[in-house]
């Protein structure tokens, strides 16, 4: 598991309950996880990995402003 601590607070979500999966936010995987692409982001957005903005999450949280982003799920700390 590449991405545990995005995943862990994931998997306690309402988007978990709710089906929307990290494909659904990101894109299919499986066109950007060879670990030479994921490793670099602009080749890994070239391959269709998808950082999601708030046009997205408006879809269905009508009143989401940026400070929302963050809370997707957790993060490493860099
Ligand atoms: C609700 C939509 C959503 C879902 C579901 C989601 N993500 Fe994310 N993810 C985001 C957003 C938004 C960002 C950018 C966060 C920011 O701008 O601070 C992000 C950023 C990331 C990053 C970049 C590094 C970081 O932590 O900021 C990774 C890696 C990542 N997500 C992995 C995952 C994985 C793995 C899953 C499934 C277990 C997942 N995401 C599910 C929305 C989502
Ligand atoms: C397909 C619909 C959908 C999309 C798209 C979506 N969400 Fe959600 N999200 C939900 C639902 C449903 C809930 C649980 C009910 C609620 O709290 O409104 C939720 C809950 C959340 C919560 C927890 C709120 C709380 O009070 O517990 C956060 C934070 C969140 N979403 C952030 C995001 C972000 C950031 C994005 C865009 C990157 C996003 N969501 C995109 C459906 C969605």
């Amino acid at each position: 598991m590449c991405h545990r601590i995005q995943y862990t607070s994931w998997n306690e979500s309402k988007h978990k309950t709710k089906g929307l999966d990290c494909e659904g936010c990101h894109g299919n995987g499986g066109d950007y996880k060879a670990i030479g692409v994921m490793k670099d982001r602009v080749a890994a957005m070239k391959a269709g990995l998808i950082l999601p903005g708030l046009v997205f999450c408006k879809k269905c949280h009508v009143k989401a402003d940026a400070s929302m982003l963050p809370l997707a799920h957790a993060h490493k700390t860099k």
